[in-house]
């Protein structure tokens, strides 16, 4: 589904925190919104699924603007993920999960059938998974159980809010690739909102640069990063790394003693941190 913001403005009390924003998002694609707190982005989000109302300009989906269409409807057919993982804490993985699917009438065999289907996509053991409660899951596997939520009933559309910001670095990379991937299968119009470049370099189709409620610039990574429009632009390239798979060796060594700690067993993970900073360091010498 296409999504063309219009003229959109917003303000709160004469404080204008959106001015004439206007854009089109593609259909299928991942969209990623970049800018400093502050900067009008969840603003933006939210009035995809009305959640915010524009003081101005409008909104539409497949050319039809949102205001006509039922707001149940138009709801439920968006899924969406926040950054604090807001998983139901008293309903199981299998509740959580089918919760929309629930709200849509699907009946308990078929919601079981879907959400058993959907766990090893993200990488877990359905028959593991299936009655755990939020409190009984780590941090990234919540959020993981967030991002089924929001697909589990087909949305056409799909609204991500910072959704790995509060993760440790490897499985913030971990859910960037596994997101990345969904999409690329489910093929769902993805809007994602982030102040990570190298987040959205690693996600987006396009990218739309927001500041202080202006629209800076969109383009795809590529184009932003050989043409950035202005300083601004430009300077959240600065600690762009061009292969972002690189995981800082700081932060792996870090987590792995950490992993050697829970394991209590670890010497095998000795001798693999070993090798690591033997390789890093070798690297340094060569490069
Ligand atoms: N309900 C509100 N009342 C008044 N000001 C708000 C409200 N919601 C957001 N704002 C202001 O609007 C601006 C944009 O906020 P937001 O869209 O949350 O930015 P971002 O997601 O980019 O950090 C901020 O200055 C914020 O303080
Ligand atoms: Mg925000």
């Amino acid at each position: 589904m296409t999504i063309t913001f219009k003229h959109i403005t917003k303000d709160y009390n004469e404080k204008s925190v959106l001015s004439d924003v206007s854009f089109d998002i593609a259909s299928r694609e991942f969209f990623v919104l970049v800018g400093a707190s502050g900067g009008g982005k969840t603003t933006l989000l939210k009035m995809i699924n009305r959640l915010i109302e524009p003081t101005s300009g409008e909104i539409l989906i497949d050319n039809e603007k949102i205001t006509s269409l039922n707001l149940r409807d138009l709801r439920l057919q968006i899924g969406y993920v926040l950054q604090q993982i807001a998983l139901f804490p008293n309903m199981t993985v299998l509740e959580n999960v089918g919760l929309i699917p629930a709200m849509k009438g699907w009946k308990k065999e078929q919601i079981r059938a879907r959400v058993t289907e959907l766990l090893p996509l993200v990488g877990l053991d359905a028959e593991t998974y299936l009655d755990r409660l939020p409190s009984q899951l780590s941090g990234g596997e919540a959020q993981r159980i967030g991002i089924l939520r929001a697909i589990a009933a087909e949305p056409k559309i799909i609204l991500m809010d910072e959704p790995f910001s509060a993760l440790d670095p490897i499985s913030r990379k971990q859910l960037q690739e596994l997101v990345k991937n969904l999409q690329k299968e489910l093929k769902i119009t993805t809007v994602f909102v982030t102040h990570d470049m190298n987040e959205a370099m690693a996600l987006a189709d396009h990218i739309a640069i927001v500041k202080e409620g202006n629209l800076l610039q969109t383009g795809t990574p590529q184009e932003l990063l050989n043409a950035p429009a202005d300083d601004y632009v430009a300077s959240f390239f600065k600690d762009y790394q061009e292969d972002f798979s690189k995981i800082k060796l700081n932060d792996l060594t870090e987590n792995l003693t950490e992993l050697s700690k829970a394991f209590s067993a670890d010497a095998p993970l000795t001798e693999v941190l070993k090798t690591l900073s033997h390789r890093h360091e070798s690297e340094e010498t060569h490069a």
